[in-house]
């Protein structure tokens, strides 16, 4: 029968997926959000219509709680502390999920008369939601640095303790499928996933963070389609499977960016303390200063700017506007060159810069300007390093061997700001600072862009 319900219900859905197709491009992005969160609201709506619903104290009571905690969070998080909390939220999805597990064995005192689907369907979601809360919050505590951000592990024992504790919890939950009843068996599924996703999160590297959260998104999106299922409830089902497939399609393509594979990542171990490391390669590094830097931009034909993480930490994008706006004024031609996984989340930098109103036009992907670096006169590099790292194409030994960089080496001249000689995310040295064409321009990389702007102005 057609219902109020079904009807808003189909409507919130296809504002999700008329909302995530907006989420293709900077231009749409915006609104795309707004559309799938209104779906949202339609959707709660819907929810809120389900006949017999009583508590409604409870329900306004957490309606209240939510949206105290979330509004002001979202509206105060910095750009580079996004991953972290995308990372809380998603796992409270998790946790949510793996609370209505329980609540729904306690309803159907242990699923007794309930067809074979229902506990299966349960049991699933208990497992990946608990997986998915805990394991996100330690990767908002490695984020956040609440949590060392190296990969803590038990060696070699870790793995068959990895299985040990999945093992456990799957063995639980088949006995309560065979038709046990007790409570203390649910408590221990939802306890042994919960130390599972905290023993795999633990080992791996807080470099591999975001890959990580996005992939534990995918299972949250999962727990929930398999919970919508027992509950016989089509949004959940829809918006879980919704978040599931963007979510593992997102790992996939970080994963892919960095040419890493899944399963190593989450075999752990790697980076994590990168920030702190130093560089070891000996070579001669020419340092530069900001009116010699304005010279070389003023009187070139052709610019590429490269952003990266430094520039995010600096908050900087809105001096590099300025900078290229009175190079453009002047007749060069300025462009942007993204990696796909400069920054610390997909599309960090094209964010930052829309966020600083850097023409579209100008922001171009790594595929369509890499051939174009060698008939460019000077690439800037604003605090991005291994993105632009030419280890990952001649060395075979580096860590980012094979990882698909900029071409920034092949520009006639480059000039890189940033802090120090440390290291990127990845921890490994970058010959590109020891080339004979680079020059380094040492400090913050907003305090930098605004000094070459003073010079450009004095010119
Ligand atoms: P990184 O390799 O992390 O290098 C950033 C550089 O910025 C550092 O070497 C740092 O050098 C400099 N820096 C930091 N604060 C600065 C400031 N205030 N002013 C000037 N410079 C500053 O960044 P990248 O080139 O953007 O590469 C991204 C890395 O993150 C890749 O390894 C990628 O695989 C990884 N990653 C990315 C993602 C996504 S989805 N974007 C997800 C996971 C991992 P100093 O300390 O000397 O200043």
């Amino acid at each position: 029968m057609i219902t109020l319900r079904s009807v808003l219900y189909i409507l919130a859905f296809a504002l999700f997926i008329y909302g995530l197709m907006g989420l293709t491009g900077p231009r749409t992005a915006v609104r795309g959000n707004a559309i799938a969160a209104a779906g949202m609201v339609v959707a709660v709506v819907a929810t809120l219509l389900t006949p017999g619903l009583s508590n409604w104290g409870l329900i306004v009571f957490g309606l209240v709680v939510g949206t105290v905690i979330g509004v002001p969070a979202a509206r105060r998080v910095k750009m580079t502390a996004m991953p972290q909390m995308v990372a809380l939220f998603n796992g409270v999805g998790g946790g949510a999920v793996a609370l209505t597990a329980w609540v729904e064995f306690r309803d159907s005192a242990g699923f007794q008369g309930e067809p074979a689907f229902v506990p299966i369907a349960t049991l699933f979601a208990a497992i990946i939601g608990s997986i998915s809360f805990w394991g996100s919050l330690v990767a908002f505590g490695k984020l956040q640095e609440l949590v060392p951000g190296r990969p803590i592990s038990v060696g070699r024992l870790q793995l068959p303790l990895n299985v040990l504790l999945l093992v456990g919890a799957v063995v639980c939950a088949v006995a309560i499928g065979l038709g046990s009843g007790a409570e203390l068996l649910l408590v221990a599924v939802l306890v042994l996933a919960g130390l599972a996703g905290i023993a795999v999160v633990l080992p791996i590297g807080g470099a591999d963070m975001p890959v990580v959260v996005s992939l534990l998104n995918a299972f949250t999106g999962l727990s929930a389609a398999a919970a919508g299922l027992a509950l016989s409830n089509t949004a959940m089902i829809v918006a879980g499977m919704l978040v599931g497939a963007s979510g593992s399609i997102l790992t996939d393509q970080m994963a892919k960016a960095m040419n890493r594979s899944i399963p190593s990542i989450v075999a752990g171990g790697f980076g994590g303390t990168a920030s702190s490391a130093p560089v070891t390669s000996s070579g001669t590094v020419r340092s530069i200063g900001a009116a010699d830097v304005a010279i070389q931009l003023a009187y070139a034909g052709q610019v590429i700017v490269v952003p990266g993480y430094g520039m995010a930490v600096a908050q900087a994008q809105h001096a590099v506007q300025d900078m290229a706006k009175l190079l453009v004024d002047r007749g060069v031609g300025v462009s942007y060159a993204i990696h796909p996984v400069a920054g610390r989340m997909p599309g960090h930098m094209n964010v930052l810069l829309a966020e600083a109103d850097v023409p579209y036009e100008q922001l171009k992907e790594m595929d369509e300007i890499n051939d174009e670096f060698a008939r460019t006169d000077v690439a800037l590099v604003i605090g991005a390093n291994d993105v632009t790292n030419p280890a990952a194409r001649t060395d075979p030994n580096s860590p980012i061997y094979g990882m698909p960089i900029l071409n920034v080496d092949q520009a006639k001249a480059v000039i890189v700001l940033k802090r120090s000689m440390r290291a990127g995310f990845a921890g490994v040295d970058n010959p590109l600072y020891t080339d004979p064409r680079t020059a380094m321009l040492f400090g913050d990389a907003k305090s930098s862009v605004r000094e070459v702007v003073e010079e450009l102005k004095a010119l």
